[in-house]
């Protein structure tokens, strides 16, 4: 099977955790674009989707499925979405396509976390995949220092020639040489470096149940 294949294999099998009458929580990502198209397919029987993107939105209208701002809906019941890391806890690694405070805010918002990815995602470690960060500019320089006192090394996502800029306004360092045994703790600490916007270490939004796509089928995870 295919990458691709596998991951709408993963995409499909989310649509059973999406109740119907309600708002779904929609994440980002090549992953989440496929259980996207397949939403579409039971568009008449959920009320619509809260988004963590502009490109999910984007992706969401597109199929003519109604798409609310996340402040005027209470708490959602479930929130789909992709990961660049999985360990065996249900933490998480994110941020690879760049959304992911608008992800964690929407994570935080849903009773349930559902984590849709290929088995290669799944990790002993957190800290394979580089962590990224979203930063506001005028911090990431020194937020790239405070990395490399713990031995990482932060680099500013670019696009093109100019740093990338997020939905939000804002910058990505991506930061590679880390190993994050304590994600919670982790999470905790980075975010409160000043600037820090968002860290990518998803541990106090961790998820809840995994959807891993394999040759041989989908392995369901539950924390
Ligand atoms: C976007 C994310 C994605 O969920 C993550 O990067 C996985 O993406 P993909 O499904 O394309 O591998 O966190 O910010």
């Amino acid at each position: 099977m295919t990458q691709d294949e596998l991951k709408a294999l993963v995409g499909q099998a989310a649509l059973q955790y999406v109740v119907p009458g309600e708002i779904v929580g929609v994440g980002t990502g090549s992953t989440v674009n496929k259980f996207i198209d397949a939403l579409a397919s039971m568009k008449d029987r959920i009320a619509g989707a809260v988004s963590s993107s502009v490109a999910s939105t984007q992706r969401l209208a597109a199929l003519g499925i109604p798409v609310f701002d996340a402040n005027a809906v209470g708490e959602l019941s479930v929130y789909i979405d992709g990961a660049d890391e999985i360990d065996g806890n249900g933490y998480l690694v994110k941020g690879g396509g760049a959304a992911l405070t608008r992800e964690k805010i929407v994570a935080a918002q849903s009773r349930r976390f559902v984590c849709i990815a290929d088995a290669s995602k799944r990790v002993e470690v957190l800290g394979r995949f580089p962590l990224p960060v979203e930063v506001i500019p005028m911090a990431s320089a020194r937020i790239a220092r405070q990395f490399a006192a713990m031995g990482g090394t932060a680099r500013v996502r670019m696009a093109g020639d100019t740093p990338l800029v997020t939905d939000n306004g804002q910058h990505i360092l991506d930061v590679t040489g880390l190993e994050i045994r304590e994600p919670l703790a982790f999470e905790s600490m980075v975010n409160q470096w000043p600037g820090v916007v968002t860290v990518g270490v998803f541990a106090h939004q961790k998820a809840n149940v995994c959807l891993l796509a394999t040759a041989e089928g989908v392995q369901t995870l539950n924390w």
